[in-house]
């Protein structure tokens, strides 16, 4: 063989394969066959394995894997965002002719997407308060089709009535996706409740290292097939080293969540007493409007939440307080090792006693609890000052 075939087909011996901890991560886009009656069983979807990179390559299938045993799902896939993994399943479920409704609490892209995006493909979206229940038969149109809950909502943290509303939907069959990014599957089983649908932003607390973007969407049974076709006929699959890095995420999720469960209580319950501040909006504090609920459907609790002040005050002196942190990073997004504060104005199509309040949002990441509310209560001292 002349160089330029020695270089294309070195190493002409196969190099074992070492069975390291972790497993190795295979990238690639073409999967070759070992013949051509597989290539040609391939065509026709007989062929068993993997035919090509849009097929989810090894590390996708070992994520989704566990992500459904977690889920105790019936289907898992993965998506390269969690906006992505929500956009996919509006679309995977709704057709021309539908109406949504979403919680008013729910992250904004995904109210944006069902307006803007499914707008434009007619279908008709409304909203439905952050803490429905049962009056969501209020809400209902003949032509309703699904559902979108976000419970607690990761900016306001009102907590949905799960049960009541996956009741009233199944009777009319009509399917609920709820986003449980803030609970983990560890702290809220939503198919216990009756969601037939369930999303994870994998970059949040899975992930846990902020360093990738994943998503997830988990189905019950009444729903594999409508999933895993709809998914086939996208291809939108998910990088294999995003995929090794959720996977390896996964392994600390239970230690990680409980020490955000336990960090975020202590800084949430430090803060209730300061003279600065107004409502502390953690569902595990029984202060919490839907703390009931929360005691009712869930295990736990993570490390988002947010709090009001007495007082509103103006950007500048907001800034004076989020500036002064040492330890809070300024920036998107949540469920990672570093603590972060943002703040946010978020607009109420109900009312209710958020309504024209700052929001200051804490994500309380895995640094001592203490320090984070020394941090906290220096910057605090600034703004009053
Ligand atoms: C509750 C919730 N769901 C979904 C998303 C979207 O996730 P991603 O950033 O992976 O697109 C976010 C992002 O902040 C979120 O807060």
């Amino acid at each position: 063989m002349r160089p330029s075939t020695r270089l294309i087909h070195a190493p002409l011996t196969p190099c074992p394969a070492a069975r390291t901890v972790s497993p190795p991560v295979q990238r690639g886009s073409t999967v070759l066959f070992d013949s051509h009656a597989d290539f040609l069983r391939a065509g026709r979807g007989e062929y068993p394995g993997i035919t090509y990179g849009t097929d989810r390559l090894p590390q996708q299938r070992m994520l989704e894997e566990a992500l459904q045993d977690l889920e105790r799902a019936a289907l898992t896939r993965v998506f390269p965002s969690g906006i992505s993994a929500i956009s996919e399943t509006l679309m995977a479920f709704v057709q021309a002719g539908d109406h949504v409704l979403v919680c008013d609490n729910a992250y904004g892209p995904t109210t944006r997407f069902c307006r803007e995006v499914l707008g434009k493909f007619g279908v008709r979206c409304d909203a439905v308060p952050p803490d429905v229940g049962a009056d969501i038969t209020q809400f209902l149109r003949p032509e309703t089709r699904l559902v979108f809950l976000e419970s607690p909502g990761s900016i306001t943290f009102e907590i949905q009535d799960i049960p009541a509303v996956t009741a009233e939907a199944r009777r009319r069959r009509i399917v609920t996706v709820l986003d449980n990014t803030w609970a983990t599957p560890l702290f809220l089983d939503p198919f216990a409740l009756g969601v037939d649908v369930v999303i994870q932003s994998v970059t949040k607390y899975i992930c846990g290292h902020s360093d990738l973007l994943m998503g997830s969407v988990s189905v019950n049974a009444d729903h594999a097939q409508t999933l895993a076709d709809f998914y086939a006929c996208r291809e939108i699959y998910a990088s294999p080293e995003d995929c090794a890095l959720a996977l390896r995420g996964l392994k600390t999720l239970d230690v990680r969540m409980r020490a955000h469960q336990a960090s975020a209580l202590a800084v949430a319950s430090g803060l209730a007493g300061h003279p600065l501040v107004d409502m502390v909006l953690h569902p595990a504090l029984p202060s919490h409007p839907q703390h009931d609920r929360w005691k009712r459907d869930f295990r736990g609790s993570s490390g988002l939440f947010a709090i009001t002040l007495k007082k509103e005050y103006p950007d500048d002196a907001l800034g004076r307080f989020l500036d002064s942190l040492q330890l809070f990073g300024i920036g998107y997004s949540w469920g990672g090792f570093m603590s972060l504060a943002t703040t946010g104005r978020p607009a109420r199509r109900f009312g209710g006693p958020l309504q024209d309040r700052t929001l200051i949002r804490l994500n309380i990441g895995l640094e001592d609890p203490q320090d984070l509310l020394d941090d906290l209560r220096q910057g605090l001292d600034r703004l009053a000052e």
